[in-house]
């Protein structure tokens, strides 16, 4: 019972660290991701796309302006410096993988293109 106890305990010991080390490294974009170029030249066709996508899918918790619904994106916001300082394939990938309350759209939006020109929307905000 004893060693059940101490078992318990390590086994919350260790939880609570990785845990807190992955809250530390927060939401990190491979390099190679970050390099991958956005295929989809940016033009009012395609920023029109992503407006439609963002309206249907994002708007509800990052807002019309990108700097989100109350707490719902918190802590992102698309109009800081900050932002939109990342790579288009930086952003792309976070679309993709998702993080913490942030949903992951890999499948949920399955084409490609259809993420790139949300990203050349967020781009305008
Ligand atoms: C349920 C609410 C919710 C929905 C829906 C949502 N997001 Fe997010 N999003 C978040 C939260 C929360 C974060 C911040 C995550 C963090 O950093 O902890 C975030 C972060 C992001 C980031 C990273 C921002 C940065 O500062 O680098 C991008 C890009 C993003 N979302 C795009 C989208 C797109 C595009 C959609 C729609 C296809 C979408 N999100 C839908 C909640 C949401």
């Amino acid at each position: 019972m004893k060693s059940l106890k101490m078992f318990v305990a390590i086994a919350i010991v260790v939880a609570v660290s990785f845990s807190l080390v992955s809250f530390e490294m927060g939401w990190v974009v491979p390099a190679a991701d970050a390099a991958i170029r956005n295929p989809v030249t940016t033009s009012a066709a395609s920023v029109a796309a992503g407006k439609t996508e963002y309206t249907a899918k994002c708007k509800m918790c990052h807002g019309a302006t990108g700097v989100g619904v109350g707490t719902m994106a918190k802590p992102s916001n698309f109009t800081l410096p900050a932002f939109k300082a990342q790579t288009d394939g930086a952003i792309f990938y976070k679309i993709n993988s998702g993080f913490d309350k942030m949903p992951s759209y890999k499948t949920k939006i399955a084409d490609a293109n259809t993420k790139w020109n949300i990203v050349n929307y967020l781009r305008t905000l």
